[in-house]
């Protein structure tokens, strides 16, 4: 979840690596450090509590640090409390070594006392320092090899990590390696770079290279080589980053959220043309064909936070609409579960950064039963995208603010996508329902749009209920899971206390948490659920609560009830959380302008969580 930036080039480092740190702050932000030195001078250590803004303060924007090599860490703790002291870089005692890490070190008590017997001392909390000393360790002992030293390391740490390091004795060189969390390595010209994620270093180069579990990439100026855990070199082609270098900046928004809600209709096109051509869902690219569906017998769907509401959403459709067997589950739990699944089940995780530590897990534990894998990922080359069978692009671009937005809706995308294919190859749809679809779902970008121009109403209703101690979101079926995702940008952004409630399950418990004035924002956008919803706002109500409904235009019986009300345009049944997603979106991000939060960042929360 931390942020690592490395350069190694003609340049001064420390600009590059403040810059590059900056576009990945969402990655973590308790402290900040770099490291940095030229050919003939020791490596040089600065360390900051809090956010970047400190570290760069403290360095003159990087101007008192001189060299052309270095490494920078933005932290979001795991091991030891947030301070100067755990931050990174970590050195060992000589400064011979020194290095940043992303993860956790799972056996570090034990390589501690390891270490402790052969004369090291420990001046922080941090698994890191731990494993900067064992490197520092095996590089005395195997007479100074760096490629020796972090493998034999590599083959004692039990966990997930990104590693960078910089040896005392080899300037000019920056090492790095990895098991199970990310790491690029970007070369242009004399220029060369690494990074926990494309935005740090976009602005540089595009042309990318992904190193694989357990290896290691030798950086040098104009020259990167790759070495497997036995010390050979190996070979590795570029690949070419397609993202617009625009799309990880504000461009004139306030925050990156509210960008990233706007830039919803071009991920949603883009994703559906990337699966569409002629007016026909095409999936043969991926290798998925009607063969291939006609043999699946039930799908799990398994993924984490927002994700995990897609999945939610997905299993209404795909079992609406295809009639297969569908079961969502959050990857945390499914990874322990033992689960029971059909050796002709399908299991699809779905992961914006497809580096979640859980669904990188889950995904692992359906490959070793032997079940067939589909990814739905944002990121190309991540760890679940490379691991999968099958991997579904979502063509949202760079998402930069914390709570997702416009890599949610891409993935509800995808998932109608497949619900739609299954539905006609299992013949649960004729063709006349499959073309409509499809069409409607072409029009899904336009409705977004006009949801958007309305947003000022939303910013004036949020406004009023920013200082509200609870709010609920109630629904049935997919307006269920409309709420959940509701629910949660709310909570996550506004430290407001919020829950997602199916409505006919809230007189079992919940709803004694009413009082009068309580928000309870009513999801109706299931025709045949309608009355059913419009009774449960009734008992809240009669309970003292402000009804807000969020319903299809055309459904005004709901002024009688709602205390406000905001349409959604027309769509098909099942794809309506594409569109009633985006005010409750809006209300989250307004409400939390409104309280005067950090939205982007919000405390605790990372937009990648690498580790359990
Ligand atoms: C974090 C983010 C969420 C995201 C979840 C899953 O908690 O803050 O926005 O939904 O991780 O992330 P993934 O990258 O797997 O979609």
């Amino acid at each position: 979840m931390c942020g690592i930036v490395g350069y190694i080039g003609n340049e001064q480092a420390a600009p590059i690596i403040l810059e590059g740190l900056s576009k990945l702050e969402y990655r973590g932000y308790d402290s900040a450090g770099i490291a940095v030195r030229d050919s003939n001078s020791d490596i040089e250590i600065v360390k900051a509590k809090g956010r970047l803004k400190a570290l760069s303060d403290k360095t003159n924007e990087g101007q008192t640090l001189i060299g052309n090599c270095g490494i920078g860490h933005t932290r979001w703790a795991t091991h030891g409390e947030p301070s100067e002291e755990n931050a990174h870089p970590h050195c060992s005692d000589d400064c011979c070594v020194v290095a940043v890490h992303n993860g956790i070190i799972e056996n570090y008590q034990e390589l501690k006392e390891k270490l402790h017997k052969n004369g090291y001392s420990f001046y922080s909390g941090t698994d890191t320092e731990v494993a900067v000393k064992l490197i520092d360790y095996y590089y005395k002992k195997y007479f100074g090899n760096p490629v020796d030293a972090i493998n034999r390391s590599m083959v004692r740490i039990r966990g997930s990590y990104a590693l960078a390091v910089m040896f005392k004795d080899n300037p000019g060189e920056i090492y790095v390696a990895r098991k199970d969390s990310p790491m690029i390595l970007g070369l242009e010209n004399e220029d060369a770079y690494f990074a926990s994620d494309v935005p740090a270093i976009l602005k540089y180069t595009r042309n990318v290279y992904y190193i694989g579990n357990l290896e290691i990439g030798k950086l040098q100026k104009g020259k990167l080589t790759f070495y497997n855990i036995d010390g050979d070199e190996i070979q590795k082609e570029a690949t070419e980053i397609q993202w617009d270098m625009d799309a990880a900046e504000k461009s004139g928004f306030e925050h990156f959220m509210i960008k990233e809600i706007h830039e919803q209709p071009k991920a949603v096109s883009d994703t559906l043309n990337s699966v569409v051509s002629n007016g026909r869902i095409n999936l043969t690219n991926i290798g998925l064909t009607d063969d291939e569906i006609k043999n699946i017998s039930e799908i799990h769907i398994v993924a984490c936070g927002s994700a995990y509401h897609v999945g939610v959403a997905a299993q209404y459709v795909i079992e609406d609409l295809a009639r297969i067997p569908v079961r969502v589950e959050l990857a945390s739990e499914f990874r322990y579960r033992r689960p029971i699944i059909d050796k002709n089940g399908l299991v699809i995780i779905i992961s914006q950064s497809g580096e979640t530590a859980d669904s990188l897990a889950a995904l692992r534990e359906a490959k070793s039963m032997g079940i067939r894998t589909l990814a739905i990922v944002n990121v190309v080359g991540s760890s679940i995208a490379r691991e999968a069978d099958k991997v579904l692009y979502t063509l949202a671009g760079p998402e930069i603010a914390v709570a997702t937005t416009k890599a949610y809706s891409a993935q509800l995308i995808i998932s109608y996508v497949l619900a739609i294919q299954f539905a006609l190859v299992w013949n649960k749809i004729d063709e006349k329902t499959y073309k409509s679809l499809i069409t409607e779902l072409g029009t899904l970008p336009d409705k977004i749009n006009r949801l958007l121009e309305d947003k000022e109403r939303i910013q004036w209703f949020a406004t009023k209920f920013s200082n509200s101690k609870d709010i609920f979101f109630i629904g049935r079926g997919i307006d269920y899971a409309i709420s959940l995702e509701g629910s949660l940008k709310m909570k996550e952004i506004s430290y407001i206390h919020s829950e997602a409630y199916a409505a006919g399950e809230l007189k079992h418990g919940t709803i004694s948490l009413v009082e009068d004035g309580t928000l309870v924002i009513g999801v109706l956008t299931q025709e045949e659920l309608y009355e059913k919803t419009i009774s449960n706002m009734i008992e809240v109500k009669s309970r003292g609560a402000y009804l807000m409904g969020l319903t299809n235009s055309g459904n005004y019986n709901i002024e009688d009830t709602a205390d406000f009300v905001t349409y959604i345009p027309k769509t098909d049944k099942h794809f309506t959380t594409s569109l009633a997603v985006v005010p409750l979106q809006l209300m989250g991000y307004y409400i939390s302008v409104a309280r005067g939060l950090d939205v982007d960042k919000p405390r605790n929360l990372a937009k990648s969580v690498t580790v359990e």
